[in-house]
């Protein structure tokens, strides 16, 4: 089976060849990301015009670089898998026309990419939790099975990844901020201001990081104009706020995960999204898994930020397990399409608006 997969709901252009072969181990023959970090930059966030503009002049090229790289020919794919939301709709639009290929086409719920990848990295057996932080999601998943997700908290305001980047420009650090605010917070104090650990202690796992962000405004501009020094000081006490916050947060998800799947023997969580890669927020995360015995599983950093891989193999995952939807051309681009039509949405938003 060769799907190539297509990732346009965002600031990613991305394109690439997933196979899988019998019973072996998936391959990721290709896996061509072009981001658009630099177009948006100036604007301090990501402008849904000039994204889909942007996806529009790339996209052709990325898929034509994803089908050399794997050395598959269009002809030998057996489906197209696009992402068809949640995102920015310009973009998802530039994605799913790629359906004029002549294939089958698959529309993927973008989170399901994110859901599944621990699949396509480890072999990991459902069912897993999964921690997504990104710029535009904030949430715990329970995964069961293909197409089976239940969403057992969410962000009530930002998203954590924009939490950093909100901080970082409030601190004058560049775009995107998260990386920035990691890097500055190394030479700081982490134990100089006591920030808000929010939602801390609440029985539901949800997230909430406006207060945090608020608290970081006054404590900046309590003693502006600022040195080097107290930026790096707010930095690493915002960094360790949010870990703290996020570790009691994910401590629940895990003791609830033990209570409804007592029958998984070796349970995991894996994290996914941009903010994964803080080094910080790992070993706080990696420690809650210890202590509770869960496996601690981090796919590697370019799988988990957005990519194509992930949608490609999602749509293996699809069609292997005949749920692949064969109407998916018709498929309308949705902004919003939670991975879970159960839990009730929350008011959760991020900086690319609300997604889920
Ligand atoms: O998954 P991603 O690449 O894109 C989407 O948001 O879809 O995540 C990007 C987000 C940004 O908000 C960025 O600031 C944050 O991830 N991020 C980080 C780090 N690297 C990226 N946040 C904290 N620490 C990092 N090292
Ligand atoms: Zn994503």
């Amino acid at each position: 089976m060769r799907v190539l997969g297509i990732e346009t709901s965002c600031d990613e252009t991305a394109a690439s060849v997933v196979a899988l072969d019998g019973d072996s181990a998936p391959e990721i023959l290709s896996n061509v990301v072009l981001s658009q970090i630099e177009e948006h930059a100036a604007f301090g966030g990501v402008v849904p015009e000039i994204a889909a503009r942007a996806h529009v002049e790339a996209l052709d090229g990325i898929v034509e670089a994803a089908l050399t790289d794997s050395a598959v020919s269009l002809d030998e794919v057996d489906a197209v898998a696009a992402t068809a939301g949640p995102g920015l709709v310009g973009g998802l639009i530039v994605g799913l026309s790629v359906a004029a290929a002549n294939k089958p086409l698959i529309a993927i719920n973008h989170l399901e990419g994110h859901a599944l990848t621990a699949r396509l990295t480890e072999g990991l057996d459902f069912p897993y939790l999964l921690l997504l932080v990104s710029g535009g999601h904030t949430q715990i998943v329970a995964v069961r099975g293909v197409g089976d997700y239940q969403r057992w908290a969410t962000t009530i305001d930002d998203a954590l990844g924009e939490a950093f980047d909100k901080t970082a420009k409030m601190l004058g650090l560049p775009y995107p901020g998260g990386p920035n605010v990691e890097k500055t917070a190394a030479s700081g104090d982490a134990s100089r201001f006591a920030f808000p650990r929010p939602m801390k202690g609440s029985a539901q796992p949800d997230f909430s990081f406006s207060g945090l962000k608020t608290a970081v405004r006054q404590a900046a501009t309590a003693i502006a104009p600022l040195s080097d020094q107290d930026v790096a000081d707010i930095c690493a006490s915002f960094q360790a706020a949010v870990a703290d916050a996020l570790g009691d947060r994910v401590a629940r998800a895990l003791a609830r995960f033990r209570k409804e799947f007592p029958e998984t023997a070796k349970p995991a969580l894996v994290v996914a999204g941009g903010v994964a890669a803080n080094r910080t927020i790992k070993a706080t995360l990696e420690a809650r898994c210890s202590k509770a015995g869960f496996a601690f599983v981090a796919p590697p950093q370019k799988l988990c930020t957005d990519n194509a891989a992930m949608i490609a193999w999602a749509g293996i995952e699809r069609l292997r397990a005949a749920m692949a939807d064969a109407s998916a051309a018709d498929f309308v681009p949705r902004s919003r399409w939670p991975l879970d039509s159960v839990s009730a949405p929350l008011v959760g938003s991020g900086r690319r608006g609300a997604k889920a």
